[in-house]
């Protein structure tokens, strides 16, 4: 499962099974956290105009969710634990690997630390657009729907080998 996940940014106009969605955000709930705070939530969005407008989140990078029949707002609560950050990515894979193991394609895009426009953050557009209380964070945005594009698994090569170590560096 893990070695044939790939970034889909095309996804087929199908809707996807309510089931499947369910499954995709149990499996996320079962997520480790420090101390198990688990100082994450998650806002479905399936609606086509609320898609739209995350699409427009950010000036590049974001505009293919606009295609995904569901984007998945993985938000972090920074009052909650010092250590959301660490929390919200790994849910925010969970996500990504519950969705492929369905047969779903997904792709992150980035929300923390980047910016919508002038002095509005991505985050800041977010929680405007989506009544997210103002001390949280949207740590990410996953985009998810049936692969319309086919990309080959990555190869483990030696690079990629070299960066494991034994014992010592
Ligand atoms: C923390 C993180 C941030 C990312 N941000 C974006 C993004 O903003 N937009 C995007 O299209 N892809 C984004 N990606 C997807 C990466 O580009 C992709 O994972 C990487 O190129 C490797 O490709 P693969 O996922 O197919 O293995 C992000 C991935 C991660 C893990």
């Amino acid at each position: 499962m893990f070695s044939t996940r790939r970034s889909i940014r095309k996804y087929k106009d199908l809707q996807i099974e309510k089931e499947k969605i369910d499954t995709i955000i149990e499996n996320t709930l079962f997520s480790p956290t420090s101390k198990n705070r688990r100082p994450w939530e998650f806002i479905i969005v399936q609606d086509r105009e609320n898609i739209e407008a995350i699409s427009k989140v950010r000036e590049m990078g974001s505009s293919f969710l606009n295609g995904a029949p569901c984007v998945m707002l993985v938000i972090g609560d920074p009052n909650a634990s010092e250590i959301w950050i660490e929390d919200t990515s790994i849910a925010a894979y969970a996500i990504q690997l519950a969705a492929h193991e369905q047969g779903l394609g997904t792709c992150w895009v980035q929300i923390r630390l980047r910016e919508h426009s002038g002095d509005l953050t991505a985050s800041e557009y977010l929680k405007e657009k989506f009544g997210i209380p103002g001390h949280m964070e949207v740590a990410c945005a996953i985009g998810i729907g049936y692969p319309d594009e086919e990309k080959a698994p990555h190869e483990l090569t030696n690079e990629l080998h070299a960066k494991v170590h034994h014992e010592r560096y």
